[in-house]
């Protein structure tokens, strides 16, 4: 099997396309300046899937995400909406979804979902759209773990979680699952490194 670059920000940077990043956030901006650097190193259509109990910052990281994106918009959980739309820059649109309010188990959820057109919004971070309209798709998904059978085999998942004893303290991993999700890691790697290369 070949070998998984992995890497922590610790080590310098990342010539290579990478499959996972691990690294630690010390405040709300912080998470939402690790969202920006992804969300600028976005240049084709892409699933980004968050995963995190409640608090664990999804929100916030998806709000740095549509500020890279170049959305102006205000970002919010979408509570009453299953999916809410920003426009960005370059024809980039973002679609932010928040399954926390689907079906109770996630079998449910991924039936609620599919009856609300979930398959056709994925289906839209495929490929650039040709025509008038956004050419460029994004999909952040908060609770994507509920809508596991649905992702798309190549997005980036990101997982998030409070660290014991430092209230401010996240624990984030970033996994690419295919290669546009990790071309898009080794540019975001690129990206934050020199401006944070704290030590786990
Ligand atoms: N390092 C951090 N990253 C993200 N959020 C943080 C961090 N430290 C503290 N917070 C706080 O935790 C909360 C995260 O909330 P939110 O982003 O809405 O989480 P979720 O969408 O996962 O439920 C916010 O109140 C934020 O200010
Ligand atoms: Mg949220």
């Amino acid at each position: 099997m070949e070998a998984k670059r992995k890497m922590t920000l610790n080590q310098g940077s990342a010539p290579h396309d990478l499959d996972e990043l691990i690294l630690v956030t010390r405040s709300d901006e912080e998470t939402r300046e690790l969202g920006r650097a992804i969300g600028e190193a976005v240049d084709a259509p892409l699933v980004i899937a968050l995963h995190g109990d409640l608090g664990a910052g999804k929100t916030t990281l998806t709000q740095g995400i549509a500020a890279g994106l170049g959305v102006t918009d205000r970002v919010t959980s979408p509570t009453f909406t299953l999916v809410s739309e920003h426009p960005g820059r370059d024809g980039i649109r973002l679609l932010h979804v928040d399954s926390y309010r689907l079906g109770d188990s996630s079998q449910a959820a991924q039936r609620e979902a599919r009856t609300f057109g979930m398959e056709e919004i994925l289906e839209q971070a495929e490929a650039p759209a040709l025509g008038p309209g956004p050419a460029v798709t994004v999909v952040v998904i908060e609770w994507a773990e509920r809508l596991a059978d649905l992702l798309p085999p190549d997005h980036l998942a990101i997982h998030l979680e409070h660290l014991p004893d430092e209230p401010e303290n996240r624990l984030l991993r970033l996994l690419a699952r295919g290669s546009r999700s990790r071309a898009l890691l080794r540019r975001v790697a690129q990206a934050w490194t020199p401006r944070r290369a704290e030590p786990l």
